[in-house]
């Protein structure tokens, strides 16, 4: 059976004691169990903590929210994989939707991401995810293509098995509206059967669903068999709630 994945993106919100406090208060009340594995992206100066407090749960990991594609230099205020993966972090966050739309992130830059965070020996979650309008314009399917085939340019099929996807239209971050359990896993399925072609014969890619999760949706989204998973923003933040959401029963498969 895989894995499902918890994924908590704690945006601008957390220094250390507060990230410290949250990681130990949800560690102290979840059980590792063996088929969910739980993903903290704090801000990278809560990093630290975070590692420490994750340490002999193997259920657990930590990550960054976004990387540069150098390995190192002259880039103020960035920080690059190998960095971010000598400090502890496991996996990064590549092309998160406020990354392309309130910093102007391209979809060739989420390629170099990716491709330097698989060097450094991350592991990529790549964001795609449509606009409102390009969704009522009908352009889902294709905008999320795009932002793969970008996102994943230039991998061999076994780099790319080991990049996981988050699909977070972008309309439903922060937003209160969820996709419907219907609709997420409709885009899934796109998502799935593209990667199908991509990726060895066998290899099940992992899909995470993204955009206004929270306890109350959470079983409703992970009861679809095509979720593998869920990233969270806002109802990640608290431990009563992420700990609701890591309480959800999963699909039967
Ligand atoms: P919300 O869960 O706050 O909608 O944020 C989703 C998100 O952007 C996670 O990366």
């Amino acid at each position: 059976m895989s894995r499902l994945l918890f994924a908590a993106n704690w945006k601008m919100h957390h220094a250390p004691a507060a990230a410290r406090e949250v990681v130990r208060a949800v560690l102290a009340r979840h059980r590792p169990q063996p088929d969910r594995e739980l993903i903290f992206y704090p801000p990278a100066v809560s990093l630290g903590v975070v590692v420490e407090e994750i340490k002999g749960r193997r259920d657990a990991a930590a990550g960054v929210q976004n990387v540069h594609w150098e390995p190192k230099g002259a880039f103020t205020g960035e920080i690059s994989a190998p960095i971010a993966a000598a400090a502890g972090a496991v996996w990064a966050l590549v092309g998160h939707s406020e990354r392309r739309h309130k910093f102007g992130e391209t979809d060739a830059e989420t390629g170099k991401k990716v491709r330097a965070a698989l060097a450094a020996g991350l592991k990529p979650m790549l964001c795609v995810g449509e606009l409102i309008e390009e969704r009522r314009a009908g352009r889902t399917e294709e905008v999320v293509l795009r932002q793969l085939a970008a996102g994943l340019a230039d991998l061999d099929a076994a780099a790319t098995a080991r990049v996981a996807i988050a699909y977070e239209p972008v309309w439903a971050i922060g937003t209160g509206v969820n996709a419907t359990p219907a609709d997420a896993a409709a885009v899934h399925r796109v998502i799935r059967g593209w990667l199908a072609q991509r990726t060895p014969p066998g290899a099940r890619a992992a899909i995470l669903y993204g955009g206004s999760v929270n306890a109350d949706n959470a079983a409703a989204l992970l009861a679809e068999d095509e979720l593998d998973g869920v990233l969270v923003g806002g109802a990640s933040l608290e431990a009563e709630s992420w700990l609701k959401i890591l309480a959800a029963p999963r699909a039967t498969r």
